[in-house]
């Protein structure tokens, strides 16, 4: 798992879409779409909910994500479905494809195979490298939806080729960053981490929870700013009687008013005994720190998960529990 989350940057440049896809994409830019929905479960739907967020204030019609059973009724004929499950085999995204293909949606499929590319034979499939875990195949995923996603929505595209090789010098210089992946598990260890996002990074803060769950076997929490600032910053006052360790993610991209609600959250957190940390990565874009922040926090639930001694790869409950569900339908 390590090397693969090691391989971040690299599976970031692989993205090629075949011309199936390109020609589908094509067309349905040409024709007008009312709206695109990303379909896909766990470590497949995370590409597509860092897309979303990235291209939310670019996008003229509505990108939403989907992960459940049966789409939503507002997704018609002339919205495009995009489905992703890494090993074609996940129960919700297939019952929800099929619902797309009932509606009459023009679909995109990336997928290594499954029931999920013989669902989808006819329509475009991007088969997808074998041999990953699909949390950590999210650059190989995120280097293809973007550029469809770009290209239908005739944006001006995303050059990952150079976001991956600042990643790749990033990773090389950890140790004159004010943390490091190994500092911040460190942190961590006999903690309940909660991720605090903003707007691009609040899938980042989703991510990152999910990772430290299923790499590291720890329980984890995400919130989002300015929400969480409504509700969740009452229950500091439980601060001292559980282990939290708050993760404030902190982008650039910050206005004043946002600054402020951070700064003054951050205080209060402090105060109630929560001792939060404020992660600044210095990255120059949107995209930088879109990934960059995926790709750090990526290489602490490793370092979370070497420090617990436990292995990062296996995912046994996940497992158990498709089992059973398959058992009974
Ligand atoms: C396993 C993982 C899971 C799966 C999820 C859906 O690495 O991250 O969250 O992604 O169970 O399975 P797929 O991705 O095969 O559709």
């Amino acid at each position: 798992m390590r090397s693969m989350v090691e391989g971040f940057p690299l599976m970031l440049k692989a993205g090629r879409l075949d011309k199936t896809t390109l020609e589908e994409a094509e067309h349905n830019r040409q024709k007008g779409i009312d709206g695109i929905c990303l379909v896909g479960m766990g470590g497949s739907a995370i590409a597509g909910e860092i897309c979303a967020a990235y291209l939310s204030d670019r996008s003229a019609i509505p990108v939403v994500t989907f992960q459940g059973y049966t789409l939503p009724p507002f997704v018609n004929e002339r919205w495009a479905v995009i489905a992703v499950s890494y090993s074609g085999d996940t129960d919700e995204t297939l019952s929800a494809f099929e619902s797309a293909q009932s509606r009459g949606c023009p679909t995109f499929t990336f997928t290594t195979g499954g029931d999920l590319e013989k669902q989808a034979k006819g329509t475009p499939i991007q088969k997808l490298t074998t041999g990953f875990q699909p949390r950590a195949a999210l650059p190989l995923i995120l280097s293809g939806i973007l550029p469809l996603l770009e290209i239908i929505l005739n944006l001006q595209r995303t050059d990952l080729e150079s976001a991956a090789t600042d990643l790749e010098r990033m990773s090389k210089d950890w140790e004159n960053m004010p943390f490091t992946p190994k500092q911040l598990a460190k942190d961590a260890m006999g903690k309940i981490p909660l991720f605090v996002g903003w707007k691009h990074l609040t899938p980042v803060a989703y991510r990152a929870r999910c990772q430290m769950n299923e790499n590291a076997k720890v329980m984890a929490f995400n919130s989002e700013l300015p929400e969480a600032s409504h509700n969740e910053i009452e229950g500091t006052a439980s601060c001292g009687e559980f282990p939290l360790l708050p993760v404030f993610l902190r982008s650039t991209e910050e206005d004043q008013k946002t600054r402020n609600r951070f700064e003054a959250t951050l205080e209060i957190f402090s105060k109630n005994g929560c001792n939060p940390m404020n992660l600044e990565l210095g990255l120059r874009s949107r995209i930088q720190e879109s990934l960059g922040f995926t790709f750090f926090l990526d290489l602490v639930s490793i370092e979370l998960a070497e420090l617990r001694d436990v292995d990062p790869l296996e995912v046994k409950r996940i497992t158990e529990l498709k089992k059973k569900l398959r058992k009974t339908t």
